[in-house]
């Protein structure tokens, strides 16, 4: 069997910085509770008419595909991960097929939120794994910003969201000591109300009401209070499965990448692990929350900051809406 390894990292955030206190202009808000509740001091939104989920997932995919030092149309197929896709169909990913000029190749958008890159990653390395594919390129892409709401009713939600988008390019090798050792997936439907965007969805004839847009319904809700305890929970377990199936131990990991959803669950993983400074990644401070993206953004900043280099084993973990949650244990 062949093994999956990650050949190339790049990202792309969009240039427009939006700090703490320009939020504090639009809302009931302060710098000091985002910077308590979240870590987060500033983040990225979109340009309208430049930036879209998938032309900035194709900028981050040229990056990680120059770095890969493979040739453009050596990719076999494409994953896309988003919650924030430019249509609601096609996917982000055939944007992405096109614009790349790849032929005729396979692209798939999945839909696991926060967890999204992970799942993506634990498809992509099956796909490798069994000789289908020899060079997936695989993206985590959103654009969140124009469907939060700067207002009070919406702050909850509004300070932690943001928008960018990381690729990387997921290659065959024969080498056996390396690469994606294993991946782990979870979900728990029971909770998908918790964290959710309910319209435009197919349950209603008329998908979008006048009074959808009066009351509010038409944002995404989150109770953040449920979504943190369940996150510091399913964080630990699926890094501890991740270790146990691979007979390793919490010493082993030189590097945890997890999904930057607030930098006080960070924390609050990297204690149970004991894990000094240095072998936590965040970047939540510069970015907030970018959902599918968060991970693929970290790991290209973390590579750029020479913190992933040959040998090191990289851990990366997420938790989101679904509720979804997964790991993957990377060998570099
Ligand atoms: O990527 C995965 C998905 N998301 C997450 O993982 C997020 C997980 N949850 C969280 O990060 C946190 O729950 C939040 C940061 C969203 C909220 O922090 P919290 O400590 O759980 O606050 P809370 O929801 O319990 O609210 C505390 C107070 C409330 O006021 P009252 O009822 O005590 O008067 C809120 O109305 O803080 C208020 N509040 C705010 N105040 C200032 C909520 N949002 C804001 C805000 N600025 N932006």
């Amino acid at each position: 069997m062949y093994h999956t390894k990650i050949a190339g990292v790049g990202h792309y955030v969009p240039e427009n910085i939006i700090t703490n206190q320009d939020l504090e202009k639009h809302m009931d808000t302060t710098d000091a509770w985002i910077t308590e509740r979240t870590g987060i001091k500033e983040r990225r939104f979109f340009t309208e008419g430049k930036d879209t989920t998938a032309l900035m997932g194709v900028k981050a995919a040229k990056l990680a595909i120059q770095r890969s030092g493979i040739n453009k149309d050596e990719i076999d197929f494409i994953i896309f991960a988003t919650l924030s896709p430019d249509f609601y169909f096609p996917g982000s990913g055939v944007i992405v097929q096109d614009q790349l000029g790849l032929p005729n190749i396979g692209a798939l958008d999945i839909r696991n939120q926060c967890s999204g890159f992970i799942y993506g990653l634990s498809i992509a390395d099956q796909f490798i794994k069994t000789g289908m594919y020899k060079n997936i390129l695989l993206i985590g892409s959103e654009t969140q910003s124009n469907f939060i709401e700067l207002s009070d009713r919406h702050r909850n939600m509004a300070v932690i969201f943001g928008d960018g988008a990381g690729a990387v390019v997921l290659s065959r090798t024969d080498q056996t000591n390396i690469g994606i050792l294993s991946t782990h997936l979870h979900a728990e439907g029971k909770y998908a109300e918790e964290l959710i965007n309910y319209h435009p969805g197919t349950r209603n004839k008329i998908r979008i009401t006048p009074e959808m847009l009066t009351d509010g319904s038409i944002l995404p809700y989150m109770n953040g209070n449920m979504v943190f305890k369940h996150a510091v929970v399913r964080f630990e377990e699926v890094i501890r499965e991740a270790l146990d199936a691979n007979q390793l131990t919490p010493k082993d990991i030189d590097l945890l990448i997890p999904h930057q959803a607030n930098l006080r669950i960070s924390q609050f993983i990297q204690k149970k692990f004991a894990f000094p400074d240095e072998k936590v990644f965040n970047n939540i401070q510069q970015y907030g929350n970018t959902t599918a993206a968060s991970i693929p953004i970290a790991l290209s900043e973390a590579w750029e900051q020479g913190l992933i280099t040959p040998g090191k084993l990289i851990c990366l973990a997420a938790f989101g809406s679904g509720f979804t949650w997964g790991s993957a244990l990377v060998k570099c």
